[in-house]
């Protein structure tokens, strides 16, 4: 069990390098198997739900080195198996991909249920209902989930919510379906455009990924590729609030500041300063942080992930925020380890209420899930004194090298293993 510490109300100052995108890698690590091949993933980034996705293909047969800690080799051409068990995968809730990529590549798949999680339960009747469409016999046993099919075909898809889980998961199904397959009311999210890019670079013939129609044509065979991983936006903003709430100047290096425009346009609501370069965002905060009222939105709208970080910015803020989270029905679990921080805030369903007070003042809190522990930390480098954070088990799933990356920036963190 580790714990992070933090003597907080250090001003971050200097340069940040941005990894890549968890959300991407565990998509692409299961697309890989569908090819019959050897693929080359560059810039994953070194948290924990890769370590666990690439061992979870190992056991189906999939052989995986990594070349240096960012860059995986995977190997495909012995995979036997489409059985995963619910040991290797009950960690992550990505492992829904396997079911895609093996369906797709052997018409078979059988991969344990993703369990629920802390911030409500995670249907996947969207996938399912994709699968179904396409031709699959899905069933669910013993908390197993079991698709097959003689044949996959191309099938017209309309999601009847958007999402990025369902959108990547058809698509994985539907490379090799004969003829052409329609995902309307798709996920534009940055990983689903991703995974379309590797899944194209491998020779599938994907188009209109990152709008909200994607049309599919069915190929008859993938080749091994290389592919480079973008760069992670949720970790870029998890840096960009922490720069505002400690009265910062930094330079967060490696990303799409594209990606990032939701979370600028906030930041400068707030009364920061954001400059934007070709592959940089600065963030300068030096003037008292205004509040501001945030939704939560499928991309392009403001990032359902980046909402715990931006309540613990708002906590600190001069005036009353609002916070509504449109996106997963129970995320604001966390709000109770933010109070006793000293923020002020009510919740109402989904709606929080922030009332910005002066000071937060360092407690021993608890990271309830992955951005649940980054907003804590955001907070903890805020907050007067000491802040002891538990759980950062969650927080290593998503994070890379956390405490280097806020050390390098003048944070006093510090991670205690007991
Ligand atoms: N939903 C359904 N049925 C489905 C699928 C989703 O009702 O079949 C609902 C969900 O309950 C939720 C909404 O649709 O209310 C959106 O869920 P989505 O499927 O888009 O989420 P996901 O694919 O399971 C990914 C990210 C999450 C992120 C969401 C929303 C990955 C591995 N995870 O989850 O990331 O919150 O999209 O953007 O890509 C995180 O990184 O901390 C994280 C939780």
């Amino acid at each position: 069990m580790s714990r992070l510490i933090i003597n907080g109300q250090k001003r971050l100052e200097g340069h940040v390098y941005i990894s890549g995108a968890k959300n991407a890698a565990v998509a692409i690590i299961p697309a890989a198997i569908i090819s019959n091949d050897i693929c080359v993933i560059e810039n994953l980034p070194v948290i924990e739900d890769v370590i666990i996705l690439s061992k979870a293909i190992e056991k189906i047969g999939a052989s995986c080195e990594f070349r240096d800690e960012h860059t995986l080799i995977i190997d495909s051409r012995n995979i036997k198996s489409c059985y995963a068990a619910y040991d290797s995968i009950k960690k992550i809730r990505a492992s829904y991909y396997l079911l895609g990529a093996l369906l797709g590549r052997f018409k078979k798949a059988e991969v344990a249920l993703p369990g629920g999680c802390n911030f409500g339960v995670r249907p996947i009747d969207q996938h399912i209902k994709g699968f179904e469409a396409l031709g699959a016999k899905v069933t669910v046993e013993h908390g197993m989930i079991k698709a097959i099919a003689s044949k996959l075909v191309g099938a017209n898809i309309f999601l009847d919510i958007v999402s990025v889980g369902a959108t990547i998961n058809i698509m994985l199904a539907a490379v090799f379906a004969e003829g052409t397959t329609i995902i309307e009311n798709a996920a534009k999210e940055p990983h689903v455009v991703d995974t379309a890019n590797f899944l194209n670079m491998m020779g599938a013939k994907i188009k209109g990924a990152g709008t909200d129609v994607i049309r599919i044509l069915g190929v008859e065979n993938l080749h091994g590729a290389q592919y480079s991983i973008i760069p992670d936006q949720i970790e870029a903003g998890t840096y960009m609030i922490s720069a505002a709430i400690t009265h910062g100047d930094v330079m967060v290096h490696n990303i799409i500041p594209k990606h990032m425009d939701s979370l600028s346009a906030k930041l400068r609501e707030m009364n920061c300063n954001v400059e934007e370069g070709d592959d940089f965002i600065r963030v300068i905060a030096k003037d008292k942080l205004s509040s501001s009222n945030i939704k939560t939105m499928t991309y392009p709208g403001f990032p359902t992930d980046l909402q715990p970080q931006m309540t613990a910015l708002l906590s600190v803020a001069n005036g009353t925020g609002v916070i509504t989270e449109t996106v997963w029905e129970n995320r604001f679990q966390y709000i109770a380890e933010l109070k006793r921080l000293g923020a002020n805030i009510k919740v109402d369903n989904k709606i929080a209420i922030i009332n910005g007070t002066k000071n937060l003042t360092g407690a021993q809190v608890c990271a309830t899930d992955l951005r649940a522990g980054a907003a804590l930390v955001i907070a903890g480098l805020a907050a007067q004194g000491q802040t002891e954070i538990d759980n950062v088990k969650y927080i290593d799933r998503g994070y890379e090298q956390i405490e280097e990356k806020f050390r390098m920036l003048g944070a006093d963190i510090k991670r205690v293993d007991d």
